[in-house]
């Protein structure tokens, strides 16, 4: 960690006369993964630094109206198997538009508006869609207020497994034989869509193009299995994108930008090892069968795998304009060889996540890991960047 720039919280709460800078932790959501966002929510409420950072928690309910939410890390853990959930309190957090100031206010129907005060940068502890794919980053863009994380285009970018591997081969890197049924396509001539896939070496992964989790992700054995999958894959997308299965161990590297104009800074290699009968790293061995995954960092890799994970990781981070953080998954396959699989904006972010995970391993703790991401939102500009 470098540690001979300046933090910028004294600046920025001196340039607002106050003693701490305010981070927002902004969690829930409309996508599938809110219970877990709001369980991450809890471990980054307990990690803040109190004596560095004012915190002000923002929980946007599962119908997507932002209400402000008590400063309870319990009320937001997992607990006796029941998953948290932001409550409906009825009001309704506003968020400025048009960069006059930074402050939120809080309404209650029939009630005049009330500051809940000025926010120096937010934290979306979001994922999936309306958290990771460039929404809420341009509601803030809009709003002249800093955020933890990747801008808009990166993180629409990265949540789209088909523009995502364009720009990882416009930047050098290997990419598999790959086809994307659009929607429009499919309603036209599904015959020449699935053509087009039986064209793959099989076994073929068909998924959703824009999810996250696992969620709608088939993997088919031969071509009579490949329109069934492409159902399944529309229920959660309309674009869908079929690629070839690689044979190889999932490896994975966590990345961070850099200080200024420094490189970025890449983590520990982790390795996602799933056993126990599930035939890939599916939604049920992520979130329900933990028993039968097991995250490992360092992985055992030779020390040149190793290297080219982190080579792979630094590149495709740059390559897809990413800030602040992101999480690099690749396959390393049989042949030796390393193959970049995707580019998580806004990975797990749990204690026990990969993320925190490969980090721990390279010497930087969980609340350091926290300060630096708030830290690293601080110092960059507005606007264009
Ligand atoms: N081309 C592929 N070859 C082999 N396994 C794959 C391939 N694509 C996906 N998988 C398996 O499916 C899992 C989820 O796919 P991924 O593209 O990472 O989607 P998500 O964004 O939902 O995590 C991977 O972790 C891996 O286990
Ligand atoms: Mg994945």
């Amino acid at each position: 960690m470098d540690t001979e720039q300046p933090s910028h919280d004294a600046v920025h709460a001196a340039s607002a006369g106050r003693a701490r800078p305010r981070v927002a932790v902004v969690f829930g959501g409309r996508s599938e993964e809110h219970a877990i966002s709001c369980a991450t929510a809890a471990s980054v409420l307990r990690a803040v630094d109190r004596e560095r950072y004012d915190v002000v928690p923002i929980g946007i309910t599962r119908e997507g109206h932002w209400v402000q939410v008590a400063d309870d890390p319990r009320a937001l853990e997992i607990r006796d198997g029941r998953l948290p959930e932001v409550p409906d309190t009825g009001d309704q957090v506003i968020v400025p538009m048009g960069g006059l100031d930074q402050v939120l206010r809080v309404q209650r129907p029939g009630e005049v508006p009330r500051v809940l005060g000025e926010v120096d940068v937010v934290f979306p502890v979001l994922h999936g869609p309306f958290g990771e794919d460039g929404t809420i980053q341009g509601l803030l863009e809009m709003a002249d207020i800093r955020y933890v994380g990747c801008g808009v285009l990166a993180s629409a970018a990265m949540m789209d497994k088909h523009v995502m591997k364009v720009i990882f081969a416009s930047a050098g890197l290997h990419v598999g034989p790959y086809t994307v049924i659009t929607d429009t396509q499919w309603r036209r001539d599904p015959a020449a869509a699935l053509d087009a896939v039986a064209s793959l070496p099989f076994p073929v992964f068909v998924k959703p193009a824009r999810a996250g989790s696992s969620v709608g992700i088939t993997k088919v054995l031969s071509p009579d299995g490949v329109e069934a999958a492409v159902h399944e894959a529309r229920r959660h997308d309309p674009k869908v994108v079929v690629e070839a299965g690689v044979l190889g161990r999932e490896v994975e590297c966590g990345v961070l930008q850099g200080r200024g104009s420094d490189h970025p800074r890449v983590s520990e290699v982790g390795e996602v090892t799933v056993v126990g009968g599930h035939e890939f790293y599916d939604f049920e061995a992520k979130y329900l069968d933990e028993a039968n995954v097991r995250l490992s960092c360092p992985a055992d890799l030779p020390a040149q795998a190793r290297a080219e994970v982190q080579r792979i990781a630094a590149v495709a981070f740059e390559a897809a304009g990413c800030e602040g953080l992101a999480r690099v998954d690749c396959f390393y396959t049989e042949q030796g060889e390393v193959m970049v699989n995707e580019v998580n904006t806004m990975p797990g972010f749990t204690p026990w996540s990969m993320y925190p995970q490969v980090w721990g391993a390279s010497g930087m703790t969980y609340p350091e890991l926290v300060h630096e991401l708030i830290d690293l939102a601080l110092a960059r500009p507005l606007g264009l960047r």
